[in-house]
């Protein structure tokens, strides 16, 4: 049985202080103790410091939502793995369909970036997801299926990624996938698993949702036999929300 697991990707939004806010208000409402599923959250790399000190010794997990692929250097405006582990950070976003579609990520700097998020210790939320234009125009298992192949390039382990399936079409729109339609691409994404890696590291990968994901559909989505929980954006920015969703999660 795979815990599912939640994590909220700030994005470019909440100030240091508004992020030590709204980490403070997912803590107390989840109460002490939680453990129904694995709960992250990603606020802007500045507020990374100060929001481990809310959530350290709760159930909460420290995640960047992405890194750069060098260890230091003359990389203008990047944050390196090193850097994102040293202020508390386990797990890293890594080929958001922002970061492609707005900062020129490609499957090849994604497939860097994994593989330096992992050599470092990080586990690696590794994001997939078709354009509506690509759904449409019949292309998008051949698009999703190219963004895992080479986004794990060379990668022999998977056991620290977890895949999160975004359609960029639901991202942010209030379009959600349906939960078939959803489902129809996680066994698809899993089966491609089976296909690389085998059955056993196949049944044991967790494949998140993202895309619109409310509390009014979250209950939905998540009992779909391979959805193994989400990665949230605007919900996420309301804490209440947010552990609705968690709680979605737990059932
Ligand atoms: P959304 O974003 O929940 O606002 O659609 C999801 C994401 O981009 O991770």
């Amino acid at each position: 049985m795979r815990k599912k697991i939640v994590v909220g990707n700030w994005k470019m939004n909440n100030s240091v202080a508004e992020s030590v806010q709204l980490a403070t208000e997912v803590v107390e409402a989840l109460g002490e103790g939680f453990s129904g599923c694995e709960v992250g959250i990603a606020p802007t790399y500045l507020a990374l410091d100060a929001t481990e000190k809310v959530i350290a010794g709760s159930e909460v997990q420290l995640v960047a939502q992405n890194c750069h692929y060098e260890n230091d250097g003359a990389f203008t405006g990047e944050v390196s793995a090193r850097m994102i582990l040293a202020v508390g950070c386990s797990s890293v976003i890594i080929g958001h369909s922002e970061r492609r579609q707005y900062f020129g990520e490609t499957n090849a700097t994604v497939n860097l970036r994994v593989k330096k998020a992992l050599s470092e210790g990080l586990k690696v939320i590794l994001c997939v997801g078709e354009t509506l234009a690509e759904r449409e125009s019949g292309v998008m298992e051949t698009v999703i299926s190219s963004q895992v192949r080479e986004g794990l390039e060379g990668i022999s382990d998977i056991s620290a990624i977890v895949i999160a399936y975004e359609p960029v079409w639901a991202i942010g729109t209030g379009k959600t996938a349906s939960s078939a339609q959803a489902e129809e691409v996680h066994l698809f994404i899993r089966t491609l698993i089976t296909e690389l890696y085998g059955q056993s590291a196949a049944e044991k990968v967790r494949i998140q949702y993202g895309g619109s994901v409310k509390p009014s559909n979250a209950v939905e989505l998540f009992a779909m036999p391979n959805i193994d929980g989400g990665l949230i954006g605007g919900a996420a920015l309301n804490a209440e929300d947010f552990v609705a969703i968690v709680k979605a999660a737990s059932l």
